[in-house]
């Protein structure tokens, strides 16, 4: 004859189903919530970045204020500002005055790495400060890493304005390693 009592399982699981069932539905449903509540900030951070800026015309100084010659550094707001851009939130571009009535505009972001270039009047070139790339003044690559020319930039004047059709700032092409 057995006299041993039943033997119960030694797994948790099996003690307290109704236990284990509320604490799994509890962890459930604050995930759930969690979720809803992060959602939307998430959302509200990630949305620029996937949305694609539009192109908008910034004025940039007088007709009058640019003289023909050489390059100038105009500042403009980047065509996608953000809440938190601060100062990335201001782009560059270097503009010349070719003739009364024609004006050249190129970013001021180097192809290579997005470097700022400045513009040298003498010997007329564009000089990146971080890896020694140098253009020429009509953009083109004069030497060093830089695999593409600067980025062009649209110029118009309107109302005795001179404005400049914003991009996005310049990704580099440059592989890295
Ligand atoms: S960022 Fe201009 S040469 Fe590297």
């Amino acid at each position: 004859m057995n006299n041993q009592p039943p033997q119960q399982s030694d797994k948790p699981c099996c003690q307290h189903p109704r236990r284990t069932f509320l604490t799994r539905l509890s962890i459930g449903l604050s995930a759930v919530i969690g979720l809803v509540i992060t959602m939307p900030v998430i959302g509200y951070v990630l949305a620029p970045i996937f949305k694609k800026p539009k192109e908008k015309w910034r004025a940039v100084g007088k007709l009058e204020d640019f003289k023909v010659g050489g390059f100038v550094l105009v500042q403009y707001e980047d065509p996608s500002p953000v809440a938190w851009a601060g100062v990335t939130a201001t782009a560059g571009a270097w503009l010349r005055r070719v003739s009364e009535t024609e004006f050249i505009a190129f970013s001021i972001n180097c192809r290579h790495l997005g470097c700022p270039v400045r513009w040298v009047d003498d010997p007329k070139l564009f000089m990146c400060p971080c890896h020694g790339g140098v253009y020429y003044e009509d953009g083109t690559v004069a030497a060093g890493p830089p695999p593409e020319p600067l980025q062009k930039i649209t110029v118009r004047v309107r109302n005795g304005q001179v404005e400049v059709q914003t991009i996005p700032t310049p990704l580099t092409l440059t592989t890295l390693t």
